[in-house]
């Protein structure tokens, strides 16, 4: 290896000094040059004026674009209203009432063979009835509406425990009466997204939802111990992150902060904290 050796006669000098003493890289032979301001003869007026534009142009396409994505998610939530509604009120009469003609049928026969397909029948349409009406209390926000934050997110934790086997810990730390009924939809929304992100990306053993008050702020807390992911290359793709960007959003509207802690292999934590006293801009 190649060792630099200091004449004890010379004094230390650092590197960019002795660049300096001996004439530069730049040609200048160790004068040093420094810009004029303002440069002799130049306008500056035009540039700043320029500048002070550009950025308010910029802060007006970031209003312009919460505004929109304040209207979508509005724009979401009204469609998952009207579609959970629809799903409950006319698919869900439609198969309710095929369920009573197929007993009617059922009743009407005296073939085994028709009685044992009709009875199959009537097993399979029960069955998609249940799909529907969970489908359509997990669109809608009725569970919400019905039993308020703290019980929907207990309903939350209880379909996911059911459907997938995961360990969900469930802690609640408020009793949210007195939480803004925008505020209890964009938690609820975030817990049911990061708990969907859980059970489709993390293969995770374990996850644990507290929800709780801190400092006049409403806090969720959803961290699991599974394959964790790298978040800036997550948000780096605007199309694949609409969940990532949704939870963020909803949250920025009722004036508060999701932030995400994650990395591969290290689990993911997500925080989203809310200040109960504050005008809601949604
Ligand atoms: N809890 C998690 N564990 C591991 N990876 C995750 C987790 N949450 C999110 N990710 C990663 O971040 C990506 C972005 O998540 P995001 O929710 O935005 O999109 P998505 O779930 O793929 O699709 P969708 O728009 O339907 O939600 C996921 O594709 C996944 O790779
Ligand atoms: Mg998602």
């Amino acid at each position: 290896m190649a060792s630099v050796r200091h004449d004890p006669a010379q004094p230390k000098v650092a590197p960019d000094e002795r660049m300096r003493r001996s004439g530069g890289a730049d040609g200048t032979n160790g004068v040093a040059r420094r810009a004029e301001w303002p440069i002799p003869g130049a306008e500056v007026g035009p540039t700043v004026r320029t500048m002070t534009e550009e950025v308010a142009q910029l802060e007006a396409y970031r209003l312009s674009a919460r505004a929109l994505a304040s209207r979508i998610l509005n724009a979401q939530e009204q469609e998952r209203v009207r579609v959970s509604r629809e799903l409950h009120d006319d698919t869900g009469q439609a198969l309710t009432l095929l369920l009573v003609r197929l007993q009617l049928v059922e009743g009407m026969s005296s073939e085994p063979e028709v009685r044992r397909e009709l009875a199959d029948l009537r097993l399979l349409v029960g069955e998609t009835i249940d799909g529907v009406r969970r489908l359509a209390v997990h669109l809608g926000p009725s569970v919400l509406e019905d039993l308020g934050l703290r019980a929907a997110l207990e309903w939350l934790a209880d379909r996911v425990r059911a459907e997938t086997g995961l360990v969900v810990a469930l802690r609640l730390d408020c009793d949210c009466r007195n939480v803004p009924a925008e505020v209890a939809v964009a938690i609820f929304r975030v817990a049911q997204e990061a708990l969907t992100n859980v059970v489709r990306h993390a293969q995770a053993t374990r996850v644990d939802v507290r929800l709780g008050t801190d400092d006049d702020c409403l806090e969720l807390l959803v961290a699991d111990d599974g394959s964790g992911f790298a978040v800036d290359e997550a948000k780096a793709r605007p199309i694949a992150s609409v969940g990532l960007f949704g939870m963020a959003e909803r949250i920025a509207l009722v004036g508060g902060g999701l932030d995400i802690d994650s990395s591969p292999g290290a689990g993911t934590r997500i925080r989203a904290s809310v200040p109960l006293r504050v005008e809601v801009f949604a």
